[in-house]
């Protein structure tokens, strides 16, 4: 009834914002059209504006025009240097994360070493300034392998995971000596005991498993139901492997203390059923990434819906409220030496492959409108990167500045389309931003994780990536060219 009573006061109020009188005909007639419009003006109406996260979270200055800069450079600079859109990573912001996980890495009671996951941002001149950094290198394929010894990671400083290794890799990676080769399942297991006797080569090994919620699927071997152990008893009974290793990534993103401690007890769990079970004294625990970017969080259907339909605001994830990379390494480190201590056993050394808390809040997207287009319920900012280039504000929250007006009242709920043809390359249904005008550079922040990766040339050609440090851009990529787009092609003469 309650519910019953909202939804009609929603319509009144609805219908009354959009400024005709009610009547009971009005209702009868009203097709679901008007009535989503009528509970869009209500959700309008009585919407307060919407609170961000600031610009200072990011690194950002606010010039007292209103304009944002990064370390002292306009995004209007960049943009006329380097084109539009452009990525911009902000190279004291990585630096500060790889530093943070590195310094707390040290200084807890358990030995944590920091693997970068290249597959999160697989751009050259950002591990290169990682590794400068100390991280090792966690890879998937084999160019990503490749990718870290052109790079000069060590072979200690390299593991290797994913749930496809061609044979070619798997024979790299075991003549090459790296720290650590895990085997996703048990028909990979296989092959890795093939190549190893065939190399005359005894590899060091993890088995990646999958430990209650969690992503799973193709993704390592579920400890449920003895599938784990009966692949680590192959392994250890195969002979040809040196079994040092449980690798477990959780997926999807840590927020809470709990959602780590949760997670850890599990593998903690299972490499106790390893040692009793098996004997098996692992010295490599895998603990994979997962942490979320303090600024970032997912959304859930229902919120898109409500976005989508009556432009109800999505709130901003805050960041004091975070885990944070301190706490996370902290945590885990101080869980798995007390659970070792309780068993008057040496702790393994944790290994950890953190990717979006490194680089996710180092780096954002300028997009420029190009122009608007309003239709009966709504009013389109249309920009030159969409799905293209930033598909995962589809799914996620990412914090959105005007570049030159900042500060100013959000004032105009705007949806944002991207370039490309189609209904899906709409970024956001409804955001409050400063009226937008055509020229107007958007700042899509948190643009570091899965953004590059994920990338495609669908009819425009990917633009740059510059870093800004102390004042001054350097290119880290240069803007795909349209003859680079035909690099590959062989045209018929
Ligand atoms: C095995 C493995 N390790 C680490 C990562 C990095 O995860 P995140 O970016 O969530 O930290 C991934 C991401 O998919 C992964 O699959």
């Amino acid at each position: 009834m309650r519910s019953g009573r909202r939804f009609r006061q929603a319509l009144v109020l609805g219908f009354s914002a959009l400024a005709r009188p009610f009547t009971l005909s009005d209702f009868a007639r009203a097709s679901k059209g008007a009535v989503k419009r009528g509970l869009r003006a209500a959700v309008q109406a009585q919407a307060r504006p919407a609170t961000g996260i600031s610009p200072e979270h990011f690194g950002l200055s606010r010039e007292p025009s209103g304009e944002l800069t990064l370390h002292g450079v306009s995004f209007a600079s960049l943009t006329e240097r380097f084109g539009s859109p452009l990525h911009v990573v902000n190279a004291a912001r990585l630096r500060d994360n790889a530093r943070r996980f590195m310094t707390e890495a040290a200084r807890g009671p358990t030995s944590v070493d920091v693997f970068y996951s290249f597959k999160t941002n697989p751009v050259p001149g950002v591990i290169a300034m990682l590794r400068e950094e100390g991280l090792g290198a966690e890879v998937i394929s084999h160019y990503e392998l490749w990718l870290a010894q052109k790079l000069g990671f060590a072979p200690e400083r390299i593991v290797y995971n994913g749930p496809v290794k061609s044979d070619a890799s798997l024979r790299d990676a075991i003549q090459s000596d790296i720290l650590l080769l895990n085997v996703n399942h048990r028909e990979e297991l296989e092959r890795v005991v093939r190549i190893a006797r065939e190399l005359g080569r005894r590899p060091r090994v993890g088995v990646r498993v999958t430990v209650g919620e969690g992503w799973s699927g193709q993704f390592g071997t579920p400890v449920a139901g003895g599938m784990a152990r009966r692949v680590f008893e192959e392994a250890v009974g195969s002979g040809a492997l040196d079994v040092v290793g449980l690798h477990a990534h959780r997926g999807g993103m840590l927020r809470s203390e709990a959602d780590v401690t949760t997670f850890v007890d599990q593998a903690l769990a299972f490499v106790d059923e390893l040692r009793e079970g098996l004997g098996l004294d692992l010295t490599l625990l895998n603990l994979g990434g997962s942490l979320a970017s303090p600024s970032v969080r997912g959304l859930s259907d229902k919120e898109v819906r409500y976005n989508r339909t009556f432009g109800r605001d999505i709130a901003a994830p805050e960041p004091s409220r975070a885990l944070g990379i301190e706490r996370h390494v902290a945590l885990i480190s101080e869980r798995v030496a007390s659970h070792f201590a309780r068993l008057s056993r040496p702790a393994p050394r944790v290994l950890l492959e953190p990717g979006r808390s490194v680089t996710s809040d180092a780096q954002l997207l300028v997009t420029k409108v190009q122009s608007l287009k309003a239709d009966s319920e709504r009013l389109y900012a249309i920009l030159d990167a969409g799905i293209n280039l930033a598909d995962s504000c589809r799914s996620e929250y990412h914090q959105l500045f005007v570049a030159s007006r900042c500060g100013g009242r959000s004032e105009r709920l705007h949806a944002l389309a991207g370039p490309i043809c189609t209904p899906g390359d709409t970024l956001h249904w409804g955001v409050r931003l400063p009226a937008l005008e055509p020229g107007d550079h958007l700042l899509v922040m948190d643009a570091g994780a899965y953004f590059v990766p994920f990338s495609t040339s669908f009819s425009f050609p990917r633009p740059a990536i510059v870093t800004v440090h102390d004042g001054q851009a350097h290119v880290l990529r240069r803007a795909e060219t349209f003859d680079d787009l035909l690099a590959f092609d062989e045209l018929q003469r």
